[in-house]
């Protein structure tokens, strides 16, 4: 699996958002791999393909204002949603609300770790992913797989969940890396935003699967 992180970047919100989602939607019909786009909760009606929220908060329908909730960003069309990224941290107990909510109504959740210890600590709350994200590589040009390639293989043993893994992807060598380490698959943000062709490199990074 691929889940590409939309963020907020400035071509990946909107209309670009939906452009970039039909690219991932196109790149995973042509490839054969799961292609996830993960826009802004409210880009997500506009997105095609299948859609991740970037957050979800665990409450209930009521007086909580400024609140993502779960109901809303699946009625808008997300199938999941990532939680705790290193840009939007979370308490432990709002993860676990979070990821209680989600198994409620049926979205599948992806929980951002900075460590192998804290893979551990948050897989136990039985997500169904844990993302494992060095924060110091987010961004970057060197990826997890090059830089740290012992502390994925420790995250995947100590996960009680599947493991997935990012920071720093740019290539089809880092895909292979990851998956040749253990991971079920990987998250990607500006390698994908900032390509010049966007869905090649998409399509670049589904062969690496
Ligand atoms: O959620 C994925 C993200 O944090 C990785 O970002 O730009 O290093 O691919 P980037």
């Amino acid at each position: 699996m691929i889940i590409i992180n939309f963020k907020a970047y400035e071509d990946a919100t909107n209309w670009k958002a939906r452009r970039l989602s039909k690219k991932c939607e196109k790149a995973s019909k042509e490839s054969g791999k799961k292609v996830v786009s993960v826009p802004q909760p409210q880009d997500i009606r506009i997105c095609d393909g299948e859609v991740f929220s970037q957050h979800v908060d665990g409450v209930d329908t009521g007086s909580h204002t400024g609140s993502v909730l779960a109901e809303g960003v699946k009625d808008s069309g997300a199938s999941g949603t990532v939680l705790n990224h290193s840009e939007d941290r979370m308490e432990k107990e709002e993860i676990e609300k979070s990821i209680e909510k989600c198994g409620e109504i049926g979205l599948t959740t992806v929980v951002c770790a900075q460590s192998p210890e804290e893979c551990e600590e948050l897989s136990k709350l039985d997500p169904d992913f844990i993302a494992f994200e060095p924060p110091e590589l987010i961004g970057g040009d060197t990826s997890v797989s090059q830089a740290q390639p012992d502390l994925i293989e420790e995250a995947v043993e100590r996960s009680e969940a599947d493991l997935l893994t990012g920071a720093g992807i740019k290539n089809r060598e880092d895909v292979e890396k990851s998956i040749e380490l253990g991971c079920k698959g990987i998250l990607v943000a500006s390698g994908v935003v900032k390509a010049e062709n966007q869905y090649e490199k998409i399509m670049e990074l589904c062969e690496g699967l």
